[in-house]
């Protein structure tokens, strides 16, 4: 049985007629670029990421350039930020003119590790970007006493985690400034580019408007320098049509974690842990093995599609290795190496997932002979 790591025809099909719906409401209208179907969907993430409100922009790498615009953040500055995370994290910063400074992750959670963060700080540190990883909280509440102890700015990196907590507090109301991805591989995918930026802070958030849109509050009267960082109003409709189904979605992928975590308990492999005061949405499952590779190879042969995020740590990438490193980061360089993400799209049937896991196990059978 072929198994996806994601089935976008099983998720998108059913719902096909809703979004010609919505999509011909934006060709009617004619608002192609923000307009009332971005504010309507503005509005309904607000109950994902209250007590914070949002701003819809063009894609996920926007929302952190225009999140680290907004702190006027640039030439002189430091960002903390994970070693292991998607290159975007990184090159955000390099956009806006700062330096990333790599930290090392957690061992358990693959989040950053707040109290080597605090050791990396300097007089040029000016803000820490946590990256909510596979889609579960960094350690929110040491990074926030961390970055007031220090005078630092928080940008969370939620791009993989819409609709996770930490301590009953949702992902993109802890930071400043949050940024969150709607590519269509994302546990809320558009059909297309979107992405969005959150803030408790209205005033922030507001720049984040002017910003996103030439710098512009009055027309033809620019403020500030900003970019084109608008949100396409189809995007919107359908995001808003897929946003109606996302808690349902996120509690079926914690689901199917649940299975797996009760399958592939003495598979002889490292399964994703929980943080404290955590729900995961498990925009992936992530198991680790020093014989990745093998497995990876063994699930690919038999028609099991598995993930490497990411294959090569931020601090490895040939245009990053110029920038500092704050210690060794040692966990990011394993996670590397043994990180593998299985199949947990919601869609995913019993049978599916029946045979990712006696595949796993099959395998650990072997290896425990090697
Ligand atoms: C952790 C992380 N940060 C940033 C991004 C960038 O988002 P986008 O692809 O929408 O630009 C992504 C997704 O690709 C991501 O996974």
């Amino acid at each position: 049985m072929k198994v996806p790591l994601l089935d976008l025809e099983a998720q998108c099909g059913p719902l096909r007629s809703e979004f010609r719906e919505a999509i011909d409401r934006v060709l009617s209208s004619h608002a192609y670029c923000l307009g009332p179907e971005v504010e309507r969907f503005e509005e309904a993430v607000r109950e994902f990421v209250q007590p914070a409100s949002a701003v819809g922009v063009s894609n996920g790498t926007d929302a952190l350039v225009v999140a680290l615009m907004a702190l006027k953040i640039g030439p002189g500055d430091e960002v903390l930020i994970p070693a292991f995370s998607f290159f975007a994290t990184a090159a955000a910063v390099l956009r806006v003119g700062a330096r990333p400074v790599f930290v090392d992750v957690d061992d358990h959670t693959f989040n950053i590790d707040a109290a080597k963060a605090a050791s990396a700080v300097t007089s040029k540190t000016r803000a820490i970007m946590p990256v909510h990883l596979y889609g579960q909280c960094a350690d929110m509440t040491a990074i926030q006493r961390m970055a007031k102890s220090y005078g630092l700015r928080i940008v969370e990196d939620a791009a993989q985690a819409l609709g996770a907590t930490q301590n009953a507090q949702y992902a993109g109301s802890f930071g400043d400034l949050a940024c969150f991805s709607f590519y269509p591989t994302k546990n809320l995918g558009a059909a297309g580019e979107a992405g969005l930026v959150t803030s408790r802070d209205p005033g922030l958030l507001e720049r984040c408007r002017v910003i996103r849109n030439q710098g512009m509050a009055v027309r033809y009267e620019h403020q500030c320098l900003g970019g084109n960082f608008r949100m396409d109003g189809i995007q919107a409709a359908v995001l808003g049509v897929k946003l109606s189904r996302l808690r349902a979605w996120n509690e079926r992928r914690a689901e199917i974690a649940g299975l797996y975590n009760e399958r592939l308990a003495n598979a002889g492999i490292r399964l994703p842990v929980l943080g404290e005061g955590n729900t995961h949405i498990y925009h992936q499952y992530t198991i680790r093995t020093p014989h990745r590779d093998g497995l990876h190879q063994h699930l690919q042969t038999r028609s099991i599609a598995a993930g490497i995020y990411y294959p090569i740590p931020l601090h490895h990438q040939p245009c990053l290795r110029q920038y500092d490193a704050a210690g060794p980061l040692t966990v990011s360089e394993a996670c590397a190496k043994q990180v593998l993400s299985l199949p947990v799209f919601p869609e995913l049937t019993a049978e599916q997932i029946e045979t990712v896991v006696t595949q796993v196990r099959a395998f650990s059978t072997t290896t425990e002979h090697v």
